[in-house]
């Protein structure tokens, strides 16, 4: 079903299992693993292709739980929303693109969601007729600026950064969030970038973005209780005046990203509005 590739290298911590290959949307090998894949009932109606990936994607998740937990033949579920159900006591994350796939677990001892993402690199046409709904022009403008890449590549990429938040944090924030929610900033520290008061890291090649973020076990209780009170917050703030604190809102309320660092918000026994940082 799948030929096993190296995995991008964006996520460095050792508890998490990660499996990639390329594998065939169409054929008869695809079409083999077909009779052979177990697909789900919201699944058996869909075109092969989806089909496909679908499997590619369960069998790589399965290969991770198993390099975790070799004694045990855990499955990865799929909730009505399309949302991978990962089995208890486990986290993880599936990405996919034309022929390529890669999946990443982790023991809930060891982290509290990962988030990863591959894409192609845009067309300049496509990343011009999208950005508007991905990322701000100063958000572009740094990513360009920091990597030294193109208009297309700087879309590209803060849209797999932002697909990977996604991953990670929209079960712990218990609702989904836009693009435009997120101001991701490529730090000049290569490979990486923060946003959402978590750090992610980022690989280019010369035709696609891998991105990934994970949730360190022990950040969650404090940084995802501060955020949920953003939709509040942002509709509060832009009654406000002044630009600060609308921006601070739509940083989810982390601040690191606006505040110069003389002004930073030091919560109660907190030393730095730092953010999480992988272990
Ligand atoms: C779900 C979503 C993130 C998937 O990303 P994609 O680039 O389309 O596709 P990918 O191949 O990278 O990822 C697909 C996998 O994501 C996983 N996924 C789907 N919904 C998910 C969710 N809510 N949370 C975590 N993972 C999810 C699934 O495993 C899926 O593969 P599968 O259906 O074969 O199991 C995207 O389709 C989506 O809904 N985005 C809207 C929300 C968003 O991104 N907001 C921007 C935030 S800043």
């Amino acid at each position: 079903m799948v030929t096993l590739v190296s995995h991008p290298g964006v996520l460095g911590a050792a508890c998490i299992a990660q499996v990639s290959g390329r594998f065939d949307r169409s054929g008869r090998r695809a079409a083999r693993s077909l009779v052979a894949g177990r697909l789900p009932g919201q699944l058996q109606g869909a075109v092969q292709s989806r089909q496909i990936e679908f499997l590619a994607g369960r069998w790589c998740a399965r290969r991770a739980l198993r390099a975790i937990d070799p004694a045990a033949n855990h499955e990865v579920g799929i909730a009505a929303d399309g949302t991978p159900l990962w089995p208890p006591g486990f986290v993880g994350s599936i990405t996919h693109t034309a022929d390529f796939v890669w999946a990443a677990a982790a023991s809930r001892r060891d982290a509290a969601a990962i988030g990863i993402d591959s894409e192609p690199i845009m067309t300049a046409a496509r990343a011009h007729r999208l950005a508007p709904s991905i990322a701000r022009p100063d958000e572009i403008a740094r990513t360009r600026a920091v990597l030294g890449v193109d208009f297309a590549a700087a879309t590209s990429l803060l849209f797999s950064a932002k697909e990977s938040l996604f991953k990670c944090l929209s079960a712990h924030l218990g609702r989904a969030f836009d693009c435009l929610d997120a101001r991701v900033v490529v730090s000049r520290e290569p490979g990486s970038f923060r946003a959402m008061g978590i750090e992610g890291r980022l690989e280019l090649d010369a035709t696609h973005v891998h991105t990934g973020v994970m949730l360190a076990a022990t950040d969650v209780p404090t940084r995802v209780a501060r955020a949920q009170p953003v939709h509040r917050s942002r509709d509060a703030f832009r009654q406000a005046d002044g630009r600060r604190e609308a921006e601070v809102a739509l940083g989810f309320g982390y601040g690191e990203v606006l505040v110069p660092p003389d002004q930073e918000h030091r919560g109660p026994g907190e030393e730095r509005t730092g953010g999480y940082s992988q272990r």
